[in-house]
């Protein structure tokens, strides 16, 4: 997508070959600042601390970090050890464990020196990948869009409302959310969307809201609890978020208060749609409140806030009692039943095992 009029991905090899460039996503959305990674020890700490984020792009950037790692040492025990080390960045998108299995497999039985140049292939076709299969999301995700405004009345606003940021800087281009927003828009359509800040660390206000205005697309922010108001005064068409992490029987773990939105669009008659990738899609799980591991993480990102003075310096301070504790859970499960469709690069499906196995014959569990 554009920044100030310039095409970029949020990851990317750069000039020389060997390292990698990514947009710090910590610094929007007061600064745009790219940065290279050069080192797997780079790689592991962009993920943890949140310079990349979402899942596809975690993913991506777990990858690339597997090709850094191989280009210093291509032995086995460097491949384990990249593995390892990346694997425990975040624990709860799964596509980062998808990245890793792909690249380990990929690597493990070719001879040292091959290693580097077939690393480095796979993680740009990962990237790749993600493009083409965050496009199809848009395609398919416009469709269902397009279903629901044509019941309005002709020329009427369609208001999408979503949580966090799953657009562009989300994955590695468009996004999965927000790519049938910007295919909207591009087609004409009067879209406008409704942005969750998202707290505690403002993933819709710093980024999401940044990333539509680059583009063009009508927004506003709001509170996390505004939502189910919203519905209830029907300016909400339909609600669509991402996911970190979705089981084979169609539960989605999203960023926290994701479940909350889903509630209030069942009980308000709201459409409540997720977009996935495949990559996404964690088959080995049933039960998402039970078995998906919810990240915890530090208190100070609730306690503290970062914005910028009218001087331009960017300070961060502290909002919060000193002694009080804070618990700072990241992501929540909304059951299947809260969903009205999924939509993949497959096309869309009901949030259910057969819904699910029926697009993805090949991948589902059989039984
Ligand atoms: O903690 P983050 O910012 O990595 O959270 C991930 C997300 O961006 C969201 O949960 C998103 O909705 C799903 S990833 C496309």
């Amino acid at each position: 997508m554009r920044v100030n009029g310039k095409h970029y991905r949020t990851i990317w090899l750069a000039a020389d070959g060997r390292t990698v460039e990514i947009i710090d996503q910590t610094r929007l959305p007061h600064e745009f600042v790219t940065i290279r990674l050069g080192a797997l020890a780079e790689a592991a700490h962009a993920i943890k601390s949140m310079q990349v984020r979402g899942a596809p792009l975690i993913g991506a950037t777990a990858a690339y970090g597997v090709a850094l790692a191989m280009a210093a040492d291509p032995s086995d025990a460097a491949l384990d050890r990249a593995y390892d080390t990346l694997l425990e960045t975040r624990p709860t998108a799964v596509n980062l464990r998808w990245a890793l299995d792909e690249m380990r497999a990929h690597l493990r039985n070719r001879p040292r020196g091959e290693r580097v140049a077939a690393a480095y292939a796979r993680a740009a076709e990962i990237a790749d990948e993600d493009v083409a299969i965050c496009d199809a999301i848009g395609t398919h995700g416009l469709k269902l869009f397009r279903d629901i405004h044509a019941k309005k009345k002709p020329g009427a606003r369609f208001n999408v409302l979503t949580h966090c940021n799953a657009g562009w800087l989300a994955t590695v281009d468009w996004g999965t959310a927000l790519s049938p927003i910007y295919k909207a828009h591009d087609a004409g359509m009067d879209i406008h969307v409704w942005v969750d800040e998202t707290r505690p660390r403002n993933q819709g206000m710093s980024l999401t809201a940044w990333e539509l205005g680059q583009h063009g697309v009508k927004h506003t922010v709001i509170a996390d609890n505004t939502g189910g108001h919203l519905m209830q005064h029907g300016l909400v068409d339909c609600c669509i978020v991402g996911t970190d992490r979705t089981t084979a029987t169609g539960d989605v773990c999203n960023k926290i208060g994701t479940y909350l939105k889903a509630l209030a669009a069942r009980d308000n008659g709201v459409p409540f749609f997720v977009a996935l990738p495949s990559p996404t899609i964690d088959w080995t799980v049933r039960d998402g409140v039970k078995e998906i591991p919810i990240e915890q993480r530090s208190g100070e990102e609730l306690s503290r806030m970062t914005g910028r003075l009218p001087d331009g310096k960017v300070v961060t301070v502290d909002i919060a009692p000193e002694k009080s504790p804070m618990a700072n859970y990241a992501f929540d499960v909304t059951p299947s039943r809260l969903v009205t469709a999924l939509v993949t690069e497959r096309g869309s499906c009901p949030a259910t095992a057969a819904g699910m196995a029926a697009l993805f014959p090949d991948r589902a569990p059989k039984g």
